[in-house]
C-alpha cells in the first residue's frame, strides 16, 4: 500500500489506527508492506515514521499494543517522500518492497491528500508507472462542482480502470448505515410502509461539536454543504430511498443510488439555510471576510412514485451542541384519530417515528403512544429500542475507514460510490452553487440559525430529543 498525506490529519485519526487494527485482528494479507509518502519537507525516516505510527494507534486508535501485536506490524512499515515532479524515492522504495514480497504484488494507492493535489499526484502515478494495475482509494470531495467532478473522472481514468477506482464515503462503511439495508431490506415489516403513503416526511441530521481543527486550508476550499451534503448526507439519503436492489452486489446497489439520484429534485436555494459560526473568520487561515458556511440545512424532494410529496430535511454543521449522526422518518397519522392533544399526557398528538442513531454504537428506536394504566383513557409516549451495544460488542463489528479499508484490499465496490451517482449529485447542486444564501450567523454550542425551523414547519426537528 502507497499512503500519500501519511503525515496528515486523516492518516493519523483514522487509516493507521484502521490499517493496524486490521492487522491486529488478522485481517491484513499474510505478507505486505505499507508505504507512507508525502512531501519532502516533513518527511521523517523509517525509525521516525514507525514512531509517528505508534503514537498515532496510542492516541486514536482502539486497538491496545497487547499480544505483541505491534512488532509484526511495525516491520511492514516504511516512508519514502515524493512529490510530482521528484518521485524516485518513492519508486526505488516500491520496488525494493515488492522485491521483499517476491511474487505477483498487488498494489493500492490511497490518495488522503488536499484536493487540489489530486490531479498531480494521479499524473505522476500514471507518468511513473506506479499507477499501473494499482487499485486506487481516492478520498472526497470529488469534484466542487459537476464541471470539476468530470474532469477529476477524466483524470482518474487516463491512469486507472473505472473498476480500480474506490471513491470513499466512510459513512457508508459505518456497521449502523449498512444496517439501514438490513433493516428495509431484511424485514417485510417495515419494507411494506417504507413510501410517500405512511411516510410523512425523513430528516437526516449530522450536527458536530468540533469546530474546524485547524483544517482552514481544506475548509475554505469547501465548506458545509460540499464537505458533509454532498459528499455524506445525500449518501444516506440514497440508502435509505433506493428501490430494493436485485442482489446485495456492487453493481446493483450502485445502480439504485443513482437511481435515486436521478429523481432527486434540484437544490433549491430558498428550501436552503446556510450558517457560519460566530468566531470562525478568526481561526487561523480563515480569511477575515469568508462567507464560507460551516452549517447548512436544506429540503429536498424525490420525484418518484414512492417519495413525491416527502420532503427530507438535512441538516448538519460545525461548532453546534452535540455530535450526532441521527436519521428519523415521522409517520402520516392514522386516518381516524380517536386521540388528539388532550388525551395525552405529554400534551401532544406525537406521530410515530423511526429513528436510526448512527453514531458508534448506534441504535433503532420506533417511538408510539400506550394507554396509561388507570381508570381513565390517557396516552403516554413510550417506545421500542434496540441498541447495538446490548446485542454486539464493538470487537464484532469494523469502524467505517476500517472496513473500506479492508474492502478495497479484498477487491469489494460495494460500499463504495460511483463517478455517475456523484456527478447527478453536483448537477443537482448546481442552483445553490450558483446562488448560495448568505451564510446566517449562528452561536457556537447552539443547533445554528433559527431560521433553519422554518424549513421544517409545522413540523420540528427531530434534535434535541425532549428531556
Ligand atoms: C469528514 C469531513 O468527511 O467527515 C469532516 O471532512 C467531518 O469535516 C467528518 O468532521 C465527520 O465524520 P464522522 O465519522 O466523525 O462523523
Amino acid at each position: 500500500m502507497i499512503l500519500f498525506g501519511a503525515t496528515g490529519d486523516l492518516a493519523k485519526r483514522k487509516l493507521l489506527p484502521g490499517l493496524f487494527h486490521l492487522a491486529a485482528a488478522g485481517m491484513m494479507p499474510a505478507r505486505y508492506r505499507i508505504i507512507g509518502s508525502g512531501l519532502p519537507h516533513d518527511a521523517p525516516g523509517t525509525d521516525d515514521f514507525r514512531t509517528h505510527v505508534r503514537a498515532a494507534v496510542d492516541n486514536y486508535g482502539r486497538t491496545g499494543h497487547g499480544a505483541g501485536s505491534w512488532d509484526p506490524f511495525a516491520v511492514n512499515l516504511d516512508f519514502a517522500p515524493a512529490t510530482p515532479t521528484e518521485p524516485q524515492a518513492l519508486r526505488d522504495a516500491v520496488a525494493k518492497a515488492e522485491q521483499d514480497l517476491g511474487g505477483p504484488v498487488q498494489r493500492l494507492i490511497y490518495l488522503a491528500v488536499p484536493p487540489d493535489a489530486f490531479v498531480a499526484t494521479v499524473r505522476m502515478l500514471g507518468v511513473t508507472g506506479l499507477g499501473t494495475g494499482a487499485k486506487l482509494v481516492i478520498e472526497k470531495p470529488f469534484g466542487h462542482d459537476l464541471d470539476s467532478a468530470k474532469a477529476l473522472n477524466r483524470e482518474l481514468r487516463a491512469v486507472f480502470d473505472e473498476d480500480r477506482i474506490y471513491r470513499i464515503d466512510h459513512f457508508l462503511g459505518k456497521e449502523a448505515v449498512q444496517n439501514i439495508l438490513a433493516f428495509r431490506f431484511g424485514n417485510g415489516l417495515f419494507e411494506s410502509v417504507w413510501n410517500a403513503d405512511h411516510i410523512d416526511h425523513v430528516q437526516i441530521e449530522v450536527p458536530e461539536r468540533l469546530t474546524i481543527e485547524g483544517r482552514a486550508d481544506f475548509y475554505e476550499q469547501t465548506g458545509a454543504f460540499r464537505d458533509m451534503v454532498v459528499t455524506h448526507l445525500f449518501h444516506l439519503l440514497g440508502f435509505l430511498a433506493m428501490e430494493a436492489p436485485a442482489r446485495l452486489d456492487a453493481a446493483s446497489l450502485h445502480e439504485q443510488a443513482e437511481t435515486v439520484f436521478q429523481a432527486l429534485n434540484p437544490v433549491d436555494p430558498a428550501r436552503t439555510v446556510l450558517g457560519q459560526y460566530d468566531g470562525y473568520t478568526a481561526e487561523p487561515g480563515v480569511a477575515p471576510d469568508s462567507t464560507v458556511e460551516t452549517f447548512a440545512a436544506l429540503t429536498v424532494e424525490i420525484d418518484n412514485p414512492r417519495w413525491a410529496g416527502v420532503p427530507f430535511h438535512l441538516r448538519t454543521g460545525k461548532g453546534m451542541t452535540q455530535s450526532r449522526h441521527t436519521i428519523t422518518l415521522t409517520f402520516t397519522k392514522a386516518p381516524q384519530d380517536l386521540f388528539g392533544p388532550a388525551d395525552c399526557t405529554s400534551g401532544r398528538d406525537a406521530p410515530n417515528e423511526l429513528i436510526f442513531e448512527l453514531s458508534d454504537p448506534g441504535s433503532i428506536s420506533i417511538s408510539f403512544r400506550t394507554k396509561a394504566p388507570g381508570a381513565d383513557t390517557r396516552l403516554d409516549d413510550a417506545s421500542l429500542n434496540f441498541h447495538y451495544a446490548d446485542s454486539f460488542t464493538a470487537a464484532h463489528g469494523l469502524l467505517g475507514y476500517e472496513r473500506l479499508l479492508h474492502d478495497a484490499m479484498t477487491g469489494d465496490h460495494t460500499l463504495f460510490t460511483q463517478a455517475g451517482g456523484i456527478e447527478r449529485l453536483w448537477e443537482i447542486s448546481a442552483p445553490l452553487l450558483a446562488h448560495p444564501p448568505r451564510p446566517l450567523p449562528y452561536r457556537q454550542g447552539s443547533w445554528g440559525p433559527a431560521e433553519t425551523d422554518r424549513l421544517i414547519a409545522p413540523a420540528s426537528w427531530h434534535l434535541p430529543e425532549p428531556r
